[in-house]
């Protein structure tokens, strides 16, 4: 099995518990992480109307729920929202949860969405997990229209190890393996996430990589002692 397929596969097996995992394995701290985002998107773009918001690797829909509720809590008139993601498992948790948007199986190298269509495409704690990233940067670049925007929810890699980083790594590492192992009886899927931080891009290179793929960066900024970084980038 090729790289991507183990990932993907890894998800479909994780599905059932992934929400419970992530709800007591971040404290409930994503939430306001994705509250941030979406608010701060809305002022970015600032538009009464949205017609298409695009979230790649959407999991069980949390970024779409939340892209729903800020819309309305700012009188926002969103015409429609996707998920695309290509885990069959995750997508069917998601499409339980019956909120107003539609779910299609896809990757993030090749969307299935006309040239410059999407206002906005978000990809939380998602980016990680492409293995042909650039690839996938070059496609949201494609599916935005023009000044569209990108919102990039991730864990970057640490450049310097302070003692922050430190209570970090001992959290990624050691603690929440175990107890994602135990809530999904997968110890491997909560492996992967530690090691996977570890060979992403720190924040500097991926707003570098960002650039190079065609976005200006509008926003860029650690939360919570930088354990989450949000990236906001317009299409040139
Ligand atoms: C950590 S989950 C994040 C889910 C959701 N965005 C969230 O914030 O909870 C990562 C997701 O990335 C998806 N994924 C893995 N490889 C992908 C790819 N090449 N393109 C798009 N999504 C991918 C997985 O199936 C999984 O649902």
């Amino acid at each position: 099995m090729n790289k991507q397929k183990k990932i993907v596969s890894m998800f479909d097996e994780i599905a059932p518990t992934y929400d419970v995992a992530n709800r007591i394995l971040s404290f409930g701290v994503d939430k306001s992480w994705r509250k941030k985002a979406c608010d701060l998107t809305y002022k970015f773009y600032d538009k009464n109307t949205i017609d298409l918001i695009v979230d790649v690797a959407c999991g069980t829909g949390d970024m779409c729920e939340y892209w729903l509720k800020r819309s309305g809590a700012k009188n926002i008139i969103l015409k429609q929202i996707l998920g695309v993601d290509p885990s069959i498992q995750m997508l069917k948790v998601a499409k339980t949860k019956n909120i107003n948007a539609s779910f299609t199986e896809g990757e993030a190298k090749k969307l299935p969405i006309e040239n410059e269509q999407a206002d906005i495409i978000s990809i939380s704690y998602g980016l990680r997990n492409v293995v042909d990233r650039v690839e996938g940067l070059k496609e949201f670049n494609r599916v935005l229209k023009k000044n569209g925007l990108l919102v990039i929810l991730e864990f970057t890699k640490l450049q310097n190890k302070n003692f922050i980083s430190k209570i970090r790594d001992f959290y990624m590492k050691k603690i929440l393996p175990t107890i994602g192992g135990l809530l999904s009886k997968n110890y491997e899927a909560y492996n992967y996430l530690p090691n996977s931080i570890e060979n992403f891009l720190t924040k500097e290179k991926l707003e570098k990589e960002l650039q190079e793929c065609g976005f200006e960066i509008l926003y860029s900024k650690g939360f919570s002692m930088d354990i989450s970084t949000l990236f906001i980038a317009r299409k040139k």
